[in-house]
């Protein structure tokens, strides 16, 4: 299959994060536009995270800016049509006494809530077997001490962001100083493709011996010279978990070993605009080397926004020059660019399959 380097494939039928469940408050309505679908959402009395089409049946007016009643009940801010929880129209203030028409019933969009974050099913509901949420286990656990990220905002598609987190070799120059270095770039890459509970995964594999590591990960582990394994992988269109094992050399698997296992989200909003959201995890208890009063977690997690900024604004700037006719360009790929040249099939049969 050829593959089109200006093609954004928006794919629907797959699991995506909405947001951390402590994001959901009882009786809080939010609004996320996913694959160009308006959502309104809200974590019920109950407990339940329910979701459905923001447009107000009447006039499209956006539902996330109604309020909530007592039951669960959403009443649309501009005529005051109700709709209880699963999206059911249940009163119009005009027709008061006429019922409310079938029709203004809005169509449940499939919730599930797993490991700490909620998930959404933009596409057809009726074609989710076999693509299961995925797991993360490593979030809300005692076993990892946790942090995450605020949602960002990134006016970029959100494949490029993918193909970022599955090819380092940028780690120099855009990171250089801080978790990168040229060494970074030297390390071979191992390429697989796989299926984790029915989603098209990519991972790739970097190991590498009496390796020097970059400043700051050096400061966050209070390691030198290490053994290295570090994994990317993209577990769904919407997740991809990045292990880091680190330890002096001979010791990894040793109680000596450092690192972290860190989920990027991925959220489409639309063919420009994407929605990245991380969570960082360290194993429970280990402490910062330089001091030992802080959580070495939250270590990491204080050198971390400097990174992902500078991501961001690659991406940005990347996503920018796809505005420009392309007038004979096209992109170059080298040995390392294998787990991009993957994704993009990988996400292009998905897009085929909608289709
Ligand atoms: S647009 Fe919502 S009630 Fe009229
Ligand atoms: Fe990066």
């Amino acid at each position: 299959m050829r593959i089109d380097e200006r093609s954004w494939p928006m794919i629907r039928n797959t699991w995506y994060v909405a947001g951390f469940s402590d994001d959901f408050k009882t009786g809080e309505l939010q609004g996320h536009t996913i694959t160009r679908k308006p959502l309104v959402m809200w974590r019920t009395g109950a407990g339940e995270v329910v979701a459905f089409d923001a447009r107000c049946s009447h006039k499209r007016f956006p539902l996330w800016d109604g309020k909530l009643l007592d039951g669960d009940v959403l009443e649309c801010a501009y005529h005051g049509f109700c709709y209880n929880s699963r999206g059911e129209c249940v009163s119009i203030p005009a027709q008061a006494s006429g019922g409310t028409p079938s029709k203004a019933n809005k169509v449940a969009v499939p919730v599930s809530e797993k490991d700490g974050i909620v998930w959404v099913w933009p596409g057809d509901p009726s074609r989710q077997s076999g693509r299961g949420v995925p797991s993360t286990l490593e979030i809300g656990t005692a076993d990892w001490d946790t942090r995450c990220s605020e949602p960002m905002h990134v006016p970029a598609n959100y494949r490029l962001l993918i193909e970022n987190l599955l090819d380092i070799t940028h780690f120099y120059p855009l990171h250089d100083g801080n978790i990168g270095d040229i060494a970074n770039s030297y390390i071979p890459v191992e390429l697989e493709r796989q299926v984790i509970d029915g989603n098209p995964s990519v991972l790739t594999t970097r190991q590498a011996t009496d390796y020097q590591l970059p400043p700051m990960m050096s400061d966050w582990f209070g390691l030198d010279i290490v053994d290295r394994h570090h994994t990317h992988c993209m577990v769904s269109p919407a997740v991809t978990r990045v292990e880091l094992r680190l330890a002096p050399v001979g010791k990894l698997g040793s109680e000596d070993e450092r690192g972290y296992v860190l989920y990027h989200f991925h959220t489409p909003i639309d063919d420009d605009n994407h929605v990245w959201r991380w969570a960082m995890n360290c194993k429970a208890g280990l402490k910062y080397a330089a001091d030992q009063s802080m959580a070495m977690v939250d270590r990491v997690v204080e050198g971390f926004p400097k990174v992902v900024e500078q991501d961001r604004w690659a991406l940005e700037k990347q996503h920018e020059m796809f505005q420009h006719d392309d007038d004979g360009y096209s992109e170059v790929h080298i040995k390392t660019d294998g787990a991009v040249v993957m994704l993009r099939r990988e996400l292009a049969q998905l897009a085929a399959e909608e289709a």
